[in-house]
């Protein structure tokens, strides 16, 4: 624990537009490539838990792999790893429950959960400690959501809210239990 959240989303609550894109995220100018804390918060955390379908959207980007942590890719049809990523990349499958503990028992305990399905489902078994949210100015008008329907309501405990360039909102959540 934690385990944490950390997503941009338009203001309808989409994190990838309906052809799956993702250019939406520089509808911003940012001349000084100010990167709203990313860095910190990679150096905070150990280790990040991602869906296989944002591992095929990342794993398909131009340039140098762009984590420095261990990515551990929730999937059940991904069999093996590009030979490039084979000490940065590993599989992981099972209950979350199982997964979670599984990662725990390696020595990482402070977890970037990454995906729209699988925060779905971490944030349905009340998995999530906290959400760092990236709120674009935009209405895609469709395409993947962020959240979706959950069995009970949860409250959540703002913590602070940042404004970059007058344009991007970024808001940190606890969840109560
Ligand atoms: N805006 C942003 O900051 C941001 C960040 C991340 C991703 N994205 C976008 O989001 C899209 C991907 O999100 P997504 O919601 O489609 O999928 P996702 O959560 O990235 O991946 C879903 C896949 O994870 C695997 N999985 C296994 N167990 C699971 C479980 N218990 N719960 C959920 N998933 C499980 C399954 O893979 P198998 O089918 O292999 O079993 C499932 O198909 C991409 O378009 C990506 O670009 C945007």
């Amino acid at each position: 624990m934690p385990n944490i959240v950390y997503i941009a989303t338009s203001i309808d609550g989409y994190i990838a537009d309906k052809n799956d894109g993702l250019d939406w995220l520089g509808i911003v100018p940012n001349p000084d490539g100010n990167d709203f804390g990313f860095a910190k918060f990679m150096d905070d955390i150990d280790a990040l838990l991602m869906g296989r379908k944002t591992f095929d959207v990342v794993n398909a980007f131009d340039g140098d792999w762009p984590y420095t942590k261990p990515v551990f890719v929730l999937t059940s049809t991904l069999k093996n790893v590009p030979a490039e990523l084979a000490e940065k990349v590993f599989l992981i499958s099972g209950s979350l429950q199982e997964v979670f503990k599984s990662i725990n028992d390696k020595g990482f305990s402070s977890i970037y959960i990454d995906g729209g399905k699988t925060i779905q489902s971490c944030l349905e078994e009340d998995l999530i400690d906290e959400l760092i949210l990236f709120q674009m100015p935009i209405l895609l008008g469709g395409g993947v959501p962020l959240f979706g329907t959950l069995s009970n309501q949860m409250e959540l405990e703002h913590r602070r809210t940042e404004v970059f360039l007058n344009a991007i909102v970024k808001s940190h959540y606890v969840c109560k239990r």
